[in-house]
Protein backbone atom coordinates (compact mmCIF):
# COMPACT_ATOMS: atom_id res chain seq x y z
CA UNK A 1 0.00 0.00 0.00
CA UNK A 2 1.34 3.44 -1.13
CA UNK A 3 2.22 5.39 1.61
CA UNK A 4 0.28 9.46 1.85
CA UNK A 5 1.74 12.37 1.82
CA UNK A 6 0.53 15.98 2.72
CA UNK A 7 3.27 19.30 2.08
CA UNK A 8 0.98 22.02 3.15
CA UNK A 9 3.13 25.22 1.34
CA UNK A 10 3.26 28.77 2.67
CA UNK A 11 4.72 31.86 0.95
CA UNK A 12 5.61 32.27 -2.43
CA UNK A 13 5.84 30.97 -5.62
CA UNK A 14 9.21 29.72 -5.38
CA UNK A 15 7.89 27.78 -1.88
CA UNK A 16 5.22 26.64 -4.17
CA UNK A 17 7.89 24.98 -6.91
CA UNK A 18 10.19 23.81 -4.72
CA UNK A 19 6.94 22.16 -2.38
CA UNK A 20 6.31 20.49 -6.37
CA UNK A 21 10.36 19.48 -6.57
CA UNK A 22 9.71 17.76 -2.89
CA UNK A 23 6.72 15.63 -3.66
CA UNK A 24 8.13 14.30 -6.84
CA UNK A 25 11.03 13.03 -5.26
CA UNK A 26 9.16 11.96 -2.61
CA UNK A 27 6.75 10.30 -4.87
CA UNK A 28 9.85 8.21 -6.11
CA UNK A 29 9.65 6.43 -2.89
CA UNK A 30 6.37 5.34 -2.83
CA UNK A 31 4.53 8.37 -1.38
CA UNK A 32 1.58 9.63 -2.63
CA UNK A 33 -0.49 13.03 -2.51
CA UNK A 34 -3.56 13.19 -0.27
CA UNK A 35 -5.58 16.03 0.46
CA UNK A 36 -6.65 14.46 3.96
CA UNK A 37 -4.19 15.31 6.44
CA UNK A 38 -5.46 12.89 8.74
CA UNK A 39 -4.74 9.91 6.44
CA UNK A 40 -0.91 11.17 5.69
CA UNK A 41 1.91 9.33 7.05
CA UNK A 42 4.41 12.18 5.88
CA UNK A 43 3.67 16.10 6.86
CA UNK A 44 5.97 18.64 5.39
CA UNK A 45 5.19 22.60 5.91
CA UNK A 46 7.02 24.52 3.87
CA UNK A 47 7.28 27.75 5.59
CA UNK A 48 7.94 31.41 4.77
CA UNK A 49 9.46 34.13 7.16
CA UNK A 50 8.81 36.98 4.93
CA UNK A 51 7.21 38.86 7.94
CA UNK A 52 6.07 37.92 11.20
CA UNK A 53 2.02 37.72 10.28
CA UNK A 54 3.28 34.63 8.10
CA UNK A 55 5.51 32.92 11.12
CA UNK A 56 2.83 33.25 13.48
CA UNK A 57 0.38 31.32 11.34
CA UNK A 58 2.78 29.12 10.57
CA UNK A 59 3.56 28.18 14.11
CA UNK A 60 0.14 27.94 14.84
CA UNK A 61 -0.13 24.77 12.19
CA UNK A 62 2.99 23.42 13.54
CA UNK A 63 1.26 23.47 16.85
CA UNK A 64 -1.86 21.60 15.18
CA UNK A 65 0.39 18.34 13.88
CA UNK A 66 0.59 17.42 17.51
CA UNK A 67 -2.71 16.10 17.50
CA UNK A 68 -2.36 13.92 14.51
CA UNK A 69 1.40 12.63 15.55
CA UNK A 70 -0.16 11.63 19.02
CA UNK A 71 -3.00 9.70 17.07
CA UNK A 72 -0.58 8.11 14.70
CA UNK A 73 2.66 7.62 15.98
CA UNK A 74 4.85 6.78 12.85
CA UNK A 75 3.37 9.75 11.61
CA UNK A 76 6.71 11.69 9.89
CA UNK A 77 6.46 15.35 10.64
CA UNK A 78 9.17 17.25 9.02
CA UNK A 79 9.67 21.34 8.57
CA UNK A 80 11.13 23.20 5.11
CA UNK A 81 11.55 26.04 3.97
CA UNK A 82 12.71 29.76 5.02
CA UNK A 83 11.81 29.89 8.29
CA UNK A 84 13.63 26.38 8.64
CA UNK A 85 16.63 27.43 7.16
CA UNK A 86 16.13 30.91 9.50
CA UNK A 87 15.61 29.34 13.16
CA UNK A 88 16.63 25.35 12.63
CA UNK A 89 17.08 23.27 15.71
CA UNK A 90 15.37 26.37 17.90
CA UNK A 91 12.19 25.20 15.51
CA UNK A 92 12.27 21.72 17.17
CA UNK A 93 13.25 22.75 20.59
CA UNK A 94 9.76 25.00 20.41
CA UNK A 95 7.88 22.10 19.02
CA UNK A 96 8.93 18.46 20.27
CA UNK A 97 6.94 16.75 17.75
CA UNK A 98 9.20 17.99 14.54
CA UNK A 99 11.16 14.91 13.12
CA UNK A 100 12.78 16.52 11.12
CA UNK A 101 13.83 20.36 9.47
CA UNK A 102 15.36 20.77 6.64
CA UNK A 103 17.16 24.40 5.27
CA UNK A 104 16.68 25.78 1.72
CA UNK A 105 19.98 24.96 0.75
CA UNK A 106 19.26 20.35 1.25
CA UNK A 107 16.84 19.61 -0.18
CA UNK A 108 18.06 17.21 -2.15
CA UNK A 109 19.00 15.22 1.15
CA UNK A 110 14.97 15.06 1.49
CA UNK A 111 15.21 11.47 0.53
CA UNK A 112 18.11 10.32 2.46
CA UNK A 113 16.37 12.14 5.74
CA UNK A 114 12.83 10.32 5.31
CA UNK A 115 14.24 6.70 4.99
CA UNK A 116 16.55 7.26 7.51
CA UNK A 117 13.59 8.36 9.81
CA UNK A 118 11.41 5.46 8.38
CA UNK A 119 13.66 3.13 9.65
CA UNK A 120 14.22 4.59 13.04
CA UNK A 121 12.83 7.43 15.61
CA UNK A 122 15.67 10.22 15.52
CA UNK A 123 15.74 14.22 15.41
CA UNK A 124 17.19 15.69 12.13
CA UNK A 125 18.51 19.16 11.44
CA UNK A 126 20.01 19.88 8.27
CA UNK A 127 20.55 23.59 7.30
CA UNK A 128 23.86 24.16 6.10
CA UNK A 129 24.72 25.14 2.51
CA UNK A 130 22.22 27.67 1.52
CA UNK A 131 24.36 29.53 -0.89
CA UNK A 132 25.33 26.13 -2.30
CA UNK A 133 26.08 26.12 -6.00
CA UNK A 134 22.72 24.39 -7.62
CA UNK A 135 22.60 20.27 -7.80
CA UNK A 136 20.16 19.74 -11.11
CA UNK A 137 17.95 17.14 -10.57
CA UNK A 138 16.09 14.83 -13.01
CA UNK A 139 13.43 16.68 -12.08
CA UNK A 140 10.19 17.04 -14.95
CA UNK A 141 6.14 18.53 -14.09
CA UNK A 142 4.17 15.70 -14.48
CA UNK A 143 0.71 17.03 -16.35
CA UNK A 144 0.42 20.19 -15.23
CA UNK A 145 -0.84 22.57 -18.40
CA UNK A 146 1.08 25.31 -15.87
CA UNK A 147 4.00 25.06 -14.42
CA UNK A 148 6.64 26.65 -12.58
CA UNK A 149 10.06 26.93 -13.17
CA UNK A 150 12.79 28.06 -11.06
CA UNK A 151 15.61 29.90 -13.20
CA UNK A 152 17.42 31.27 -10.53
CA UNK A 153 17.79 30.96 -6.62
CA UNK A 154 19.33 33.54 -3.77
CA UNK A 155 18.65 37.51 -4.19
CA UNK A 156 22.43 39.72 -3.53
CA UNK A 157 20.59 42.60 -3.45
CA UNK A 158 20.11 42.86 1.13
CA UNK A 159 16.93 45.58 0.79
CA UNK A 160 17.37 46.19 4.28
CA UNK A 161 13.96 45.55 5.06
CA UNK A 162 14.25 41.52 3.66
CA UNK A 163 15.20 38.50 5.17
CA UNK A 164 15.23 36.36 2.01
CA UNK A 165 19.02 37.04 1.06
CA UNK A 166 19.69 35.06 4.56
CA UNK A 167 17.31 32.54 4.50
CA UNK A 168 18.34 31.87 0.50
CA UNK A 169 21.61 32.73 0.35
CA UNK A 170 23.15 34.13 -2.74
CA UNK A 171 22.10 34.72 -6.26
CA UNK A 172 22.98 31.21 -7.95
CA UNK A 173 21.63 30.83 -11.96
CA UNK A 174 20.40 27.53 -13.79
CA UNK A 175 22.67 27.05 -16.55
CA UNK A 176 20.52 28.30 -19.98
CA UNK A 177 20.40 24.78 -21.33
CA UNK A 178 18.79 22.71 -18.14
CA UNK A 179 15.98 25.53 -18.19
CA UNK A 180 15.06 25.02 -21.86
CA UNK A 181 15.53 21.29 -21.34
CA UNK A 182 13.37 21.42 -18.42
CA UNK A 183 10.72 23.75 -20.51
CA UNK A 184 10.49 21.32 -23.10
CA UNK A 185 9.93 18.49 -21.04
CA UNK A 186 6.82 20.25 -19.30
CA UNK A 187 5.46 21.13 -22.55
CA UNK A 188 6.19 17.49 -23.95
CA UNK A 189 4.18 16.48 -20.94
CA UNK A 190 1.23 18.83 -21.69
CA UNK A 191 2.51 22.29 -20.25
CA UNK A 192 1.26 25.49 -22.22
CA UNK A 193 2.37 28.13 -19.81
CA UNK A 194 5.54 28.23 -18.05
CA UNK A 195 6.25 30.65 -15.30
CA UNK A 196 10.23 31.54 -14.96
CA UNK A 197 10.80 32.38 -11.29
CA UNK A 198 13.66 33.70 -9.76
CA UNK A 199 13.55 36.40 -6.42
CA UNK A 200 15.21 38.49 -9.23
CA UNK A 201 14.65 37.20 -12.32
CA UNK A 202 16.14 40.01 -14.47
CA UNK A 203 19.31 39.46 -12.74
CA UNK A 204 19.80 35.98 -14.18
CA UNK A 205 23.07 34.97 -15.78
CA UNK A 206 24.79 37.52 -14.28
CA UNK A 207 27.08 34.69 -12.08
CA UNK A 208 28.17 31.99 -15.13
CA UNK A 209 27.45 34.97 -17.84
CA UNK A 210 26.18 32.54 -19.72
CA UNK A 211 23.36 33.95 -21.08
CA UNK A 212 21.11 37.06 -19.98
CA UNK A 213 17.53 37.03 -19.12
CA UNK A 214 16.91 38.46 -22.24
CA UNK A 215 18.57 35.71 -23.97
CA UNK A 216 16.86 33.19 -22.16
CA UNK A 217 13.32 34.32 -22.30
CA UNK A 218 14.23 33.88 -26.26
CA UNK A 219 15.56 30.86 -25.95
CA UNK A 220 12.50 29.69 -23.75
CA UNK A 221 10.04 31.42 -26.27
CA UNK A 222 11.79 29.02 -29.12
CA UNK A 223 10.39 25.96 -27.87
CA UNK A 224 7.27 25.00 -29.68
CA UNK A 225 3.99 24.06 -28.57
CA UNK A 226 4.68 26.32 -25.39
CA UNK A 227 1.91 28.96 -25.87
CA UNK A 228 2.31 31.70 -22.80
CA UNK A 229 5.43 32.60 -20.79
CA UNK A 230 5.78 34.30 -17.68
CA UNK A 231 7.96 35.25 -15.03
CA UNK A 232 8.73 36.65 -11.54
CA UNK A 233 9.64 39.18 -9.60
CA UNK A 234 11.60 41.65 -11.39
CA UNK A 235 13.73 44.57 -9.97
CA UNK A 236 13.52 47.83 -11.25
CA UNK A 237 17.70 48.13 -11.16
CA UNK A 238 18.01 45.13 -13.18
CA UNK A 239 15.49 46.04 -16.15
CA UNK A 240 17.01 46.10 -19.14
CA UNK A 241 16.23 47.53 -22.65
CA UNK A 242 17.37 44.08 -24.04
CA UNK A 243 14.44 42.91 -21.68
CA UNK A 244 11.31 45.36 -22.57
CA UNK A 245 12.51 44.85 -26.67
CA UNK A 246 12.34 40.94 -26.06
CA UNK A 247 9.07 41.65 -24.22
CA UNK A 248 7.72 43.72 -27.02
CA UNK A 249 8.60 41.30 -29.89
CA UNK A 250 7.85 38.05 -29.02
CA UNK A 251 4.54 36.87 -28.81
CA UNK A 252 4.83 33.98 -26.53
CA UNK A 253 5.70 36.44 -23.58
CA UNK A 254 2.70 37.60 -21.38
CA UNK A 255 1.90 41.63 -21.34
CA UNK A 256 2.53 41.70 -17.63
CA UNK A 257 4.81 42.89 -15.29
CA UNK A 258 5.17 42.44 -11.54
CA UNK A 259 7.50 45.28 -11.00
CA UNK A 260 7.69 45.78 -7.13
CA UNK A 261 8.51 49.45 -6.46
CA UNK A 262 8.12 49.30 -3.05
CA UNK A 263 7.70 53.02 -2.11
CA UNK A 264 7.12 56.75 -3.74
CA UNK A 265 9.95 58.53 -1.90
CA UNK A 266 13.49 58.71 -2.97
CA UNK A 267 14.57 59.14 0.79
CA UNK A 268 13.07 55.69 1.62
CA UNK A 269 14.01 53.84 -1.40
CA UNK A 270 17.31 54.56 -0.44
CA UNK A 271 17.19 53.67 2.94
CA UNK A 272 15.72 50.55 1.83
CA UNK A 273 19.03 49.93 -0.84
CA UNK A 274 16.57 49.38 -3.29
CA UNK A 275 18.91 51.08 -5.77
CA UNK A 276 16.72 53.32 -7.68
CA UNK A 277 14.76 56.61 -7.51
CA UNK A 278 11.32 57.22 -7.89
CA UNK A 279 12.35 59.36 -11.30
CA UNK A 280 13.98 56.00 -12.75
CA UNK A 281 11.41 53.62 -11.90
CA UNK A 282 8.70 56.42 -13.72
CA UNK A 283 11.05 56.42 -16.98
CA UNK A 284 11.11 52.49 -16.59
CA UNK A 285 7.25 52.37 -16.32
CA UNK A 286 7.42 54.48 -19.80
CA UNK A 287 9.52 53.35 -21.48
CA UNK A 288 7.33 49.54 -20.90
CA UNK A 289 4.25 51.36 -21.91
CA UNK A 290 5.28 52.70 -25.09
CA UNK A 291 6.74 49.23 -25.95
CA UNK A 292 4.34 47.32 -25.03
CA UNK A 293 1.06 49.32 -24.94
CA UNK A 294 -1.38 46.46 -23.43
CA UNK A 295 0.83 45.72 -20.48
CA UNK A 296 -0.56 45.41 -17.13
CA UNK A 297 1.62 46.30 -13.96
CA UNK A 298 1.26 45.10 -10.77
CA UNK A 299 3.69 45.94 -7.72
CA UNK A 300 4.50 45.42 -4.40
CA UNK A 301 4.17 47.85 -1.87
CA UNK A 302 5.43 48.61 1.97
CA UNK A 303 3.81 50.79 4.50
CA UNK A 304 5.14 52.17 8.04
CA UNK A 305 9.29 51.51 6.78
CA UNK A 306 11.29 53.12 9.49
CA UNK A 307 11.48 57.22 9.78
CA UNK A 308 8.36 57.00 7.28
CA UNK A 309 6.91 60.25 7.59
CA UNK A 310 3.46 61.66 6.36
CA UNK A 311 5.12 63.47 3.76
CA UNK A 312 6.77 60.27 2.37
CA UNK A 313 3.96 58.62 2.65
CA UNK A 314 1.42 61.00 0.76
CA UNK A 315 4.42 61.53 -2.03
CA UNK A 316 4.04 57.56 -1.98
CA UNK A 317 0.14 57.70 -2.75
CA UNK A 318 0.46 60.32 -4.92
CA UNK A 319 3.25 58.51 -7.11
CA UNK A 320 0.61 55.55 -6.80
CA UNK A 321 -1.72 57.84 -8.54
CA UNK A 322 0.44 58.78 -11.01
CA UNK A 323 1.24 55.19 -11.76
CA UNK A 324 -1.95 53.58 -12.05
CA UNK A 325 -1.18 50.06 -11.25
CA UNK A 326 -3.53 47.34 -11.83
CA UNK A 327 -2.79 46.13 -8.86
CA UNK A 328 -0.67 46.69 -6.15
CA UNK A 329 0.02 44.04 -3.06
CA UNK A 330 0.43 46.23 -0.03
CA UNK A 331 2.22 45.36 2.99
CA UNK A 332 3.16 46.23 6.23
CA UNK A 333 6.36 46.73 7.34
CA UNK A 334 7.72 44.15 9.78
CA UNK A 335 10.75 43.95 11.89
CA UNK A 336 12.85 40.85 11.08
CA UNK A 337 15.56 40.41 13.05
CA UNK A 338 19.11 40.24 10.83
CA UNK A 339 18.28 42.57 8.92
CA UNK A 340 19.44 46.24 8.64
CA UNK A 341 16.41 48.02 9.10
CA UNK A 342 14.86 46.20 12.38
CA UNK A 343 17.61 47.98 14.12
CA UNK A 344 16.44 51.62 13.04
CA UNK A 345 16.00 53.51 15.97
CA UNK A 346 12.93 55.14 14.20
CA UNK A 347 10.37 52.31 13.88
CA UNK A 348 6.81 53.08 13.30
CA UNK A 349 4.02 52.84 15.92
CA UNK A 350 1.53 50.31 14.73
CA UNK A 351 -1.50 52.22 14.63
CA UNK A 352 0.00 55.04 12.23
CA UNK A 353 1.06 51.67 10.26
CA UNK A 354 -2.20 50.14 10.28
CA UNK A 355 -4.01 54.02 9.16
CA UNK A 356 -1.52 54.10 6.22
CA UNK A 357 -2.01 50.82 5.02
CA UNK A 358 -5.92 51.83 4.90
CA UNK A 359 -5.46 54.58 2.73
CA UNK A 360 -3.02 53.10 0.78
CA UNK A 361 -5.93 50.10 -0.22
CA UNK A 362 -8.38 52.77 -0.88
CA UNK A 363 -6.08 54.74 -3.64
CA UNK A 364 -4.89 51.33 -5.19
CA UNK A 365 -8.74 49.62 -4.99
CA UNK A 366 -10.36 52.28 -6.60
CA UNK A 367 -7.82 52.62 -9.37
CA UNK A 368 -7.66 48.55 -9.74
CA UNK A 369 -11.33 49.10 -9.84
CA UNK A 370 -11.34 51.94 -12.51
CA UNK A 371 -8.92 50.31 -14.75
CA UNK A 372 -10.73 46.84 -15.04
CA UNK A 373 -14.47 48.85 -14.93
CA UNK A 374 -13.25 50.10 -18.19
CA UNK A 375 -12.95 46.30 -19.95
CA UNK A 376 -16.24 45.82 -19.94
CA UNK A 377 -17.66 44.66 -23.19
CA UNK A 378 -14.15 43.31 -24.22
CA UNK A 379 -12.58 40.29 -25.69
CA UNK A 380 -9.77 38.31 -23.72
CA UNK A 381 -7.89 34.24 -24.17
CA UNK A 382 -8.26 33.01 -21.17
CA UNK A 383 -6.32 30.10 -19.82
CA UNK A 384 -8.63 27.72 -17.88
CA UNK A 385 -7.48 27.01 -13.85
CA UNK A 386 -10.52 25.28 -12.53
CA UNK A 387 -13.45 25.28 -10.04
CA UNK A 388 -13.64 28.49 -8.39
CA UNK A 389 -13.28 27.48 -4.64
CA UNK A 390 -16.54 28.33 -3.20
CA UNK A 391 -18.43 27.68 -6.21
CA UNK A 392 -18.07 24.53 -8.69
CA UNK A 393 -20.42 25.96 -11.33
CA UNK A 394 -17.51 28.80 -11.39
CA UNK A 395 -14.51 28.45 -13.46
CA UNK A 396 -11.77 30.83 -13.18
CA UNK A 397 -8.82 31.84 -15.42
CA UNK A 398 -6.61 33.80 -16.24
CA UNK A 399 -6.03 36.84 -19.26
CA UNK A 400 -2.41 37.09 -20.87
CA UNK A 401 -2.55 40.36 -18.91
CA UNK A 402 -2.76 38.25 -15.56
CA UNK A 403 -6.46 39.25 -14.75
CA UNK A 404 -8.07 36.26 -12.57
CA UNK A 405 -11.47 35.84 -15.08
CA UNK A 406 -14.71 34.01 -13.33
CA UNK A 407 -17.12 32.21 -16.01
CA UNK A 408 -20.02 29.98 -15.75
CA UNK A 409 -18.37 26.75 -16.54
CA UNK A 410 -19.45 24.60 -19.48
CA UNK A 411 -17.39 22.14 -21.07
CA UNK A 412 -14.44 23.45 -20.57
CA UNK A 413 -11.38 21.91 -18.89
CA UNK A 414 -8.32 23.34 -16.83
CA UNK A 415 -5.72 23.84 -19.41
CA UNK A 416 -8.32 25.07 -22.53
CA UNK A 417 -7.89 27.95 -23.83
CA UNK A 418 -11.58 29.95 -24.64
CA UNK A 419 -12.35 33.08 -25.56
CA UNK A 420 -14.13 35.37 -23.32
CA UNK A 421 -15.96 38.51 -23.32
CA UNK A 422 -16.11 40.94 -19.51
CA UNK A 423 -19.72 41.16 -18.26
CA UNK A 424 -19.21 42.73 -14.49
CA UNK A 425 -15.95 43.62 -13.66
CA UNK A 426 -14.47 44.17 -10.23
CA UNK A 427 -11.36 45.24 -7.92
CA UNK A 428 -9.62 42.09 -7.83
CA UNK A 429 -11.47 40.30 -10.54
CA UNK A 430 -13.50 40.32 -13.90
CA UNK A 431 -16.45 38.55 -14.16
CA UNK A 432 -17.13 36.94 -17.68
CA UNK A 433 -18.96 35.01 -20.45
CA UNK A 434 -18.07 32.62 -22.34
CA UNK A 435 -17.70 33.52 -26.01
CA UNK A 436 -16.07 30.47 -27.89
N1 LIG B 1 12.24 39.27 -4.64
C1 LIG B 1 11.04 39.91 -4.72
C2 LIG B 1 10.02 39.57 -3.64
C3 LIG B 1 10.47 39.30 -2.27
S1 LIG B 1 9.31 39.12 -0.98
C4 LIG B 1 11.30 41.39 -4.86
O1 LIG B 1 12.37 41.85 -4.72
O2 LIG B 1 10.39 42.12 -5.14
C5 LIG B 1 7.78 39.77 -1.59
C6 LIG B 1 7.42 41.10 -1.06
O3 LIG B 1 7.31 41.08 0.34
C7 LIG B 1 8.41 42.20 -1.34
O4 LIG B 1 8.30 42.71 -2.62
C8 LIG B 1 8.08 43.22 -0.28
O5 LIG B 1 7.11 44.13 -0.73
C9 LIG B 1 7.48 42.38 0.83
N2 LIG B 1 8.37 42.32 2.00
C10 LIG B 1 9.62 41.82 2.07
N3 LIG B 1 10.11 41.97 3.31
C11 LIG B 1 9.16 42.59 4.05
C12 LIG B 1 9.07 43.04 5.39
N4 LIG B 1 10.09 42.90 6.25
N5 LIG B 1 7.93 43.63 5.79
C13 LIG B 1 6.89 43.80 4.94
N6 LIG B 1 6.92 43.41 3.66
C14 LIG B 1 8.04 42.82 3.20
FE1 LIG C 1 14.15 40.82 -0.67
FE2 LIG C 1 15.04 42.91 -1.99
FE3 LIG C 1 15.96 40.47 -2.58
FE4 LIG C 1 13.48 41.12 -3.19
S1 LIG C 1 15.32 42.06 -4.04
S2 LIG C 1 14.15 39.23 -2.23
S3 LIG C 1 12.86 42.46 -1.54
S4 LIG C 1 16.30 41.58 -0.69
FE1 LIG D 1 8.80 33.70 2.00
FE2 LIG D 1 11.03 32.47 1.53
FE3 LIG D 1 9.45 33.18 -0.48
S1 LIG D 1 10.73 34.06 3.05
S2 LIG D 1 8.45 34.99 0.29
S3 LIG D 1 8.98 31.71 1.07
S4 LIG D 1 11.67 33.16 -0.46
Amino acid sequence: MDKKLKIITYGCQMNVADSERMSARLQSIGYAPTDVIDDADLILINTCSVRESAEEKILGKIGEIKRLKLQKPSLIFGVTGCMAQKDGDSLMRRAPHIDFVLGTGRQMELVNIVQKLESFHQKIVEVDGVSDPIVEDAFAPRGARSTFIPIMYGCNNFCTYCIVPYVRGRERSRQPEDIVREVRAAVENGAVEITLLGQNVNSYGKDHRRATFAQLLKEVAAVDGLRRIRFMTSHPKDLSDELIEVMASNEKICEHLHLPVQYGADRVLQRMNRGYTVARYRRLVEKLRAEVPSIALTTDLIVGFPGETESDFERTLEFVREMRFDAAYTFIYSQRSGTPAATFDDQIDDRIKHERLERLMAVQNEISREINERLTGKEFEVLVEGASRTDEKIFNGRTRTNKLVLFTHGEERAGDFIRVRITQPQTWLLRAERIC
